[in-house]
């Protein structure tokens, strides 16, 4: 949460999460948290930006296709708090700063979600057929992109009481698993970044969240034809609200096994 104005009146006491344990809204003073969530148009980063709209959070969404992203930003904005929706490649660095200045303009940054991603094969394919190009693509999405825009919004995260990054990984950064090799890779090349900003940046949270297997576009692009009933994102969401609740150390973190722990 940024100090601002009407901040010291809006708090009852130490900071405490981002529940609804001491966070007072008041009227006009613009002290609800601000978001940057990439990929936000659907799948993971769309049920995430929901969830946080409905605790009142403002957020700034972005991804590619406008159309998409300007329906659920209409829907999402009348859940609760103000969404700004600016379409664009996180890969695109004018749009990064651009990301970053509505959020600034809301008021500050205190969370930001690296969730657009690139399986760098679609579908998947086994390392001796990945293209290379695929590979850049993925590592320039999941990875250069992550990190310029954690570069771009660090100033404002530093300035908040609560300065939080969350890269959304996958169990294919840790497991072996065949033809997930190059995001896979990229993932791992995430979490390392992450790690190492957390041991940079003690003053804020980093984590590296591995999400599990969610029923998105992205996953059937990855293995089409699957029909073994992945779970909704809606259903993974609650392990997100509970590290913004709980904050714990920076670090990674299995969504099943948030779940679990509740
Ligand atoms: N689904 C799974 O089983 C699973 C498992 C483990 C981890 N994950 C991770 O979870 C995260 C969310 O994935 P998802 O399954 O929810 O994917 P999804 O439903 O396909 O959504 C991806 C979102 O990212 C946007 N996007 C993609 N490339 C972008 C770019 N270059 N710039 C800006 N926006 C971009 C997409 O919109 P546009 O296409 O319009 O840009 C869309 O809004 C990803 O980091 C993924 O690696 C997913």
């Amino acid at each position: 949460m940024r100090p601002g104005p009407g901040h010291e009146a809006a708090r009852a006491g130490p900071f405490l999460g981002w529940g609804q344990s001491n966070e007072v809204r008041v009227e006009g003073m613009g002290v609800m948290p601000v978001a940057i969530i990439t990929g936000a148009s659907r799948g993971l980063g769309r049920a995430l930006a929901a969830a946080l709209a409905g605790r009142g959070w403002d957020l700034v969404l972005d991804a590619r296709t406008a159309v998409v992203l300007a329906e659920t930003a209409g829907e999402l904005s009348a859940l609760g708090g103000r969404v700004v929706a600016l379409p664009g490649d996180v890969t695109d660095a004018a749009h990064r700063k651009e990301l970053v200045a509505a959020a600034q303009g809301l008021g500050g940054l205190d969370l930001l979600v690296s969730n657009a991603s690139a399986l760098g094969a679609e579908p998947l394919v086994r390392l001796e057929e990945l293209m290379l190009d695929g590979l850049r693509q993925a590592l320039e999405v999941n990875v250069v992109a992550a990190l310029g825009l954690v570069q771009e919004s660090l100033p404002l995260l530093r300035a908040s009481e609560s300065g939080t990054v969350i890269a959304v990984s996958s169990d294919a950064a840790v497991e072996a698993y065949e033809t997930w090799g190059g995001y896979g890779a990229s993932k791992a090349a995430l979490d390392h970044l992450a790690a190492v900003l957390a041991a940079e940046e003690p003053e804020l949270r980093v984590w590296a969240v591995d999400p599990g297997d969610m029923r998105t576009e992205l996953y059937a692009a990855a293995v089409p034809g699957d029909e073994s009933g992945r779970p909704e994102p809606e259903t993974v969401v609650p392990a997100f609200l509970r590290l913004l609740d709980v904050r714990p150390a920076s670090g990674r973190y299995a969504a099943p096994a948030l779940l679990e722990a509740k």
